[in-house]
C-alpha cells in the first residue's frame, strides 16, 4: 500500500473511532512452496500467525483466482489443494495473502501477498515408493516383480481412490534397479507393465538378487522422471549362506509365493535412509490430514 494511502486510511479509521479497524502491518508469508506427492499437494509457507490470519487464493494462470474453504482466514500455515486443482494438467499458481483475525473488519482493499511458484500436477507431484512382490519360478530360471502401484489422493466419479497407472496410463513406466546379493554390481531394467519379468537375460537361475523399483514417467522433464526408490528386497537363492551373510541380518519372510518359495524382506542400506526418511515424513504428513 502507498504511504498516502495508509496516511489517509489511518486518519479514517481515527476519525470514526471503528473499534475493529486495524492497520496493515500484517507480515507477509514467507517460504510460500508446493509439497506434492501422489497428487497430495499442499502449499505451505512461513511464519505462524499471532494477530492475523492468511487466506489462499488460487488459480490456473490466467484465469479468475478461487478460493478453497478449509483456507480461508487460516491460521494455519498450510492449505491442502489436492482437490482444488482439479485440471492436472494446468499450470496453477497461489497467492498466501495475511489478512485480519476471522471476525475481525478491515477496510483494506488489498492485504500483502506472497506469490507461489507455478505447479502442474501432472508434470510435478513427486511419486512416493511403490511397494512390490517377488515371485520366482519353479524352475528358477524366471523372476517376476508385482509391483502395486501407489494409491493417489485423488478420487473417480465411484468415488473409488485411483492409483498413479489410473492418472498416467501408458506413460507410467516402473525402473528396477537390481544386482546379485553378493554383489556391487547393479543393472537396470525399464518396463511399461506393473508385472516386471526378469528371465536368463537378465538373471542367473538360483541366485540370489536385490531389487529396487520405482516409477518412472519418461514423458517429464528430466528431473521429475523418477519416483521415490522403494524398499530394496532380495530374492531366494539356492546358496544358503547367502542369507546368512549381511544383507539380510535382518531379513524377515514377509510371504510365500504360489510355486511355495519363500521371499525375503531385507534391510534397507545406507544409501536408502535418506529415501527411508524422506518416504516416511512424506508418509506422515500424508495420512494425518
Ligand atoms: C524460511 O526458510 C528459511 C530456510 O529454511 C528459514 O531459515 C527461515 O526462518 C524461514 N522463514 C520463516 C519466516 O520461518
Ligand atoms: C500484530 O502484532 C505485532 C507485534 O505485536 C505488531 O507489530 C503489529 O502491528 C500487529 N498487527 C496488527 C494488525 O495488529
Amino acid at each position: 500500500m502507498l504511504k498516502m494511502e495508509r496516511v489517509i486510511f489511518t486518519t479514517l479509521c481515527s476519525a470514526f473511532f471503528f473499534t475493529n479497524c486495524v492497520s496493515g502491518d500484517y507480515p507477509k508469508a514467507q517460504n510460500v512452496s508446493w509439497l506434492s506427492i501422489n497428487f497430495k499437494t499442499l502449499l505451505m509457507w512461513d511464519p505462524k500467525p499471532t494477530n492475523y490470519s492468511y487466506t489462499v487464493e488460487y488459480s490456473v494462470i490466467g484465469q479468475n483466482r478461487k478460493k478453497n474453504q478449509h483456507c480461508i482466514r487460516t491460521m494455519e500455515t498450510e492449505c491442502d489443494l489436492s482437490n482444488s486443482l482439479v485440471d492436472l494438467k494446468a499450470i496453477y499458481s497461489a497467492d498466501v495473502l495475511s489478512e485480519p483475525l476471522r471476525g475481525v473488519n478491515s477496510d483494506l482493499i488489498e492485504f500483502p501477498h506472497t506469490t507461489s511458484e507455478r505447479f502442474t500436477p501432472y508434470e510435478d507431484t513427486l511419486i512416493g515408493r511403490p511397494e512390490f512382490k517377488i515371485e520366482v519360478s519353479k524352475d528358477k530360471r524366471k523372476i517376476t516383480l508385482y509391483v502395486e502401484d501407489p494409491l493417489t489422493a485423488l478420487f473417480n466419479e465411484q468415488n473409488q481412490q485411483r492409483t498413479i497407472r489410473d492418472v498416467f496410463a501408458d506413460e507410467l513406466q516402473y525402473k528396477v534397479t537390481f544386482g546379485k546379493a553378493t554383489s556391487t554390481g547393479k543393472k537396470t531394467k525399464i518396463s511399461a507393465s506393473s508385472e516386471i519379468e526378469l528371465d536368463k537375460r537378465d538373471v542367473d537361475p538360483g541366485v540370489s538378487y536385490c531389487f529396487n523399483v520405482q516409477a518412472y514417467i519418461p514423458s517429464r522433464s528430466t528431473d521429475k522422471q523418477l519416483g521415490e526408490l522403494s524398499q530394496r528386497q532380495c530374492s531366494p537363492g539356492d546358496d544358503k549362506s547367502v542369507f546368512e551373510g549381511k544383507d539380510t541380518n535382518n531379513a524377515k519372510v514377509v510371504g510365500s509365493s504360489p510355486t511355495g518359495i519363500t521371499y525375503k524382506h531385507c534391510t534397507v542400506s545406507g544409501f536408502g535412509l535418506k529415501h527411508l526418511l524422506s518416504g516416511i515424513f512424506l508418509f506422515i504428513r500424508y495420512f494425518t490430514r
